[in-house]
């Protein structure tokens, strides 16, 4: 028999080709004395990252990979390959060797020696730093710090940080409370927690990217705006259909843009521009539900047509809905006609939610 696992090490994935054979001999470097596992958990790499890691798995028992199809997401990698671990401890680390791998034990220790049960890296105490950043995302990342430290109850001076380690058991008592959406894992976890927890903080400089690219983008930005709104509102309306929803109210403004420029601009007929004005809003909120709301199940290539084929027939149903609900309403009870419309839209608007879940992007 070997020795327990003390420390899993969860490094998530997306197109690391370059970087992961790096990033799997330095943790082993600075582990040599602590029994230790290392998962891989990748999103289907195009450049084939999970292969490399197979590949390295193949002899080193050590190392495992999980690798994850159709679902994309680094809060929820984290989440799935932590779940999978067998370590007391879990840490969590970039795959991009800009956390610095140095710092691991010091994090492990803390909690080992139960002086806290989550020990952050962080850019924002002694020893810390941003390393090369424009003004532009230190600016960004200054908001969002603040935003996020008002709304959680751990005393994080980093919380957009995802290089941490935690008890194992700790973790596994706060998944079921976490949302698993966008890129904030730590800022996840401590949401899920409803005291705070006890917490250490180790300095270390975010180094700068050599190889592969960043997947942040401001799709990403949005996604963390969306995680913190179901916080504090999500119980009430759910993040997603508060998304759709906007969507939809700027699909509006896309067929009067249309119809105005086709009907009253260039002087087709009514009928064929409100028709055209239908189908390019329509095809519109469809991309941008495709692009923000429903991120984490985009669809693309032969997807993406049948999706639009499937979200029209959805909203045509929810447009006939919406019509049949108002009409009764107004014609049946005598309320008035703006509340006989509102009640329309409403329905027509949560039947195009839930079925184009279901039915478009397979999510629900
Ligand atoms: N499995 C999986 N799925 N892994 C992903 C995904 C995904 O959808 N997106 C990104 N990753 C992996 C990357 O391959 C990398 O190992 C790590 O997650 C971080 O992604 P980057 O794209 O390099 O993010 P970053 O450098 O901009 O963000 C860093 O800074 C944040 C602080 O501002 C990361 O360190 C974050 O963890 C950190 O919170
Ligand atoms: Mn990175």
């Amino acid at each position: 028999m070997s020795e327990p696992i003390i420390v899993s090490i969860i490094l998530p994935t997306r197109n690391e080709a370059g970087n992961i054979a790096e990033v799997i001999a330095r943790t082993h470097n600075v582990l040599s004395d602590i029994e230790h596992e290392i998962l891989v958990v990748d999103d289907n790499s195009p450049d084939r990252t999970a292969d490399i890691a197979r590949q390295i798995a193949s002899s080193d028992r050590c190392v495992r990979v999980l690798e994850r199809i159709g679902r994309r997401g680094l809060a929820s990698a984290c989440i799935e390959g932590a779940l999978s671990a067998s370590g007391e401890i879990i840490a969590v680390m970039d795959a991009d060797l800009q956390h610095d791998e140095a710092v691991l034990p010091q994090l492990i220790e803390a909690v080992r020696s139960e002086k806290a049960e989550l020990a952050v890296g962080s850019r924002h105490v002694d020893g810390g730093g941003l390393g090369e950043w424009s003004d532009d995302r230190k600016s960004l990342s200054n908001f969002a710090n603040g935003l996020a430290r008002r709304l959680s109850k751990t005393p994080l001076s980093d919380p957009m940080s995802g290089f941490f380690a935690v008890r194992a058991d700790t973790f596994r008592k706060l998944a079921p409370n976490m949302t698993g959406r966008g890129f904030k894992v730590l800022l996840d976890l401590v949401f899920a927690s409803d005291r705070p927890l006890e917490l250490a903080e180790f300095g270390y400089v975010f180094r700068t990217r050599d190889v592969g690219e960043s997947k942040l983008d401001s799709a990403v930005g949005l996604q963390f705006l969306m995680m913190l709104y179901e916080r504090v509102l999500g119980g009430i309306i759910p993040a997603r259909f508060a998304m759709f929803a906007i969507v939809g109210g700027l699909g509006v403004a896309v067929h009067m843009g249309v119809l105005f420029v086709v009907h009253q601009v260039m002087g087709v007929g009514f009928l064929l521009g409100q028709s055209i004005a239908v189908i390019i809003a329509m095809t519109y909120n469809f991309l941008l539900n495709n692009l923000l709301t429903f991120r984490d199940a985009r669809l693309k290539g032969w997807g993406l047509l049948k999706g639009w084929l499937s979200f029209n027939l959805v909203c045509g149903l929810g447009a006939i809905a919406n019509v049949g609900v108002a009409s009764f309403l107004f014609n049946q009870t005598g309320i008035l006609w703006t509340l006989s419309a509102l009640a329309g839209i409403v329905v027509g608007a949560v039947w195009n939610f839930v079925m184009a879940s279901r039915f478009t992007w397979g999510r629900l």
